[in-house]
């Protein structure tokens, strides 16, 4: 496997940073913690994370902009190229010293996305991918399960908490997905989900309301590894619309109907 330049630069990143989680996740009851909004966590470390990357991205090139999610976007004076960053994804796992959670670091070009990586430092698992370059978990290459069934499929979601809206919404979908699925897991980082997606360890994902950072580097994953990526209408306007569905072909398919099912 080998990692082009740009690629290796953002592995750096990601494992400078991971490293700082995971010294800070041993020692979680030390950090301040403030609220974003009801339920919405956000501490020193995902601050100091997000610093790390930054920093480390900003000196390999130093024209590029950015958007992540705690400092926002920062435009470079090239404004063809954007990383979009999540230092810690899973932040409420963390501060509860549930060891999922992870780096996600995307290189947009042109509004493309070419590069991802998503590094989770607690099972020091590291995936990367380029676009037509295939996706690795640490040298292995993946692809996405082959089972096509729903009967037989694990999907992955993200349930939205207090101050998040859709409740009602969520009720129904859990509801129809329970019905047709062999089962459902809500492990609390969605890169991570997406990335699971892509190395067969869930069959499906589905979830409303995430952000280009939570969703960037793990869709370019999932279509490295031979799956189906879309926004809950068949189109590709995730970033804008917020929601997404994935899985092989079929499980995409069969999860896009049962989504749209009456209770
Ligand atoms: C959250 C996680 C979670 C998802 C939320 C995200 P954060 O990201 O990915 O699984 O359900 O919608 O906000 O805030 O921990 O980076
Ligand atoms: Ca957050
Ligand atoms: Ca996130
Ligand atoms: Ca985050």
């Amino acid at each position: 496997m080998a990692r082009s330049a740009v690629l290796n630069v953002m592995v750096q990143a990601a494992m400078k940073a991971g490293r700082s989680l995971a010294r800070d996740f041993g020692e979680v009851q030390n950090l301040q913690v403030s609220l974003k909004g009801p339920g919405d966590y956000v501490s020193q470390a995902d601050r100091k994370a997000e610093q790390i990357i930054f920093t480390e991205l900003k000196k390999a090139r130093p024209d590029y902009s950015f958007l992540m999610e705690e400092s926002g976007a920062v435009e470079g004076s090239d404004a063809q190229h954007r990383w979009i960053i999540d230092p810690l994804d899973g932040t409420t796992n963390f501060l509860h010293g549930i060891p999922m959670f992870a780096v996600s670091i995307a290189l947009e070009r042109q509004g493309q996305i070419v590069a991802g990586v998503i590094y989770n430092p607690a099972m020091d698992e590291l995936y990367t991918a380029e676009r037509g370059g295939g996706v690795f978990l640490n040298d292995r290459r993946l692809r996405v399960a082959a089972r096509s069934k729903m009967v037989d499929a694990v999907i992955g979601t993200g349930i939205p908490h207090i101050g998040r809206g859709h409740h009602g919404h969520y009720l129904v979908e859990l509801r129809n997905i329970m019905a047709d699925s062999a089962g459902i897991r809500r492990m609390g980082a969605a890169a991570l989900d997406l990335a699971y997606v892509a190395a067969g360890r869930l069959d499906g994902f589905w979830e409303d309301d995430l952000q280009p950072w939570d969703m960037a580097a793990g869709i370019l994953m999932i279509r490295e590894a031979g799956g189906f990526v879309s926004d809950k209408n068949g189109g590709q306007d995730m970033f804008a619309t917020k929601g997404i569905v994935a899985g092989n072909e079929a499980i995409h398919k069969a999860l896009m109907a049962t989504l749209k099912k009456p209770i």
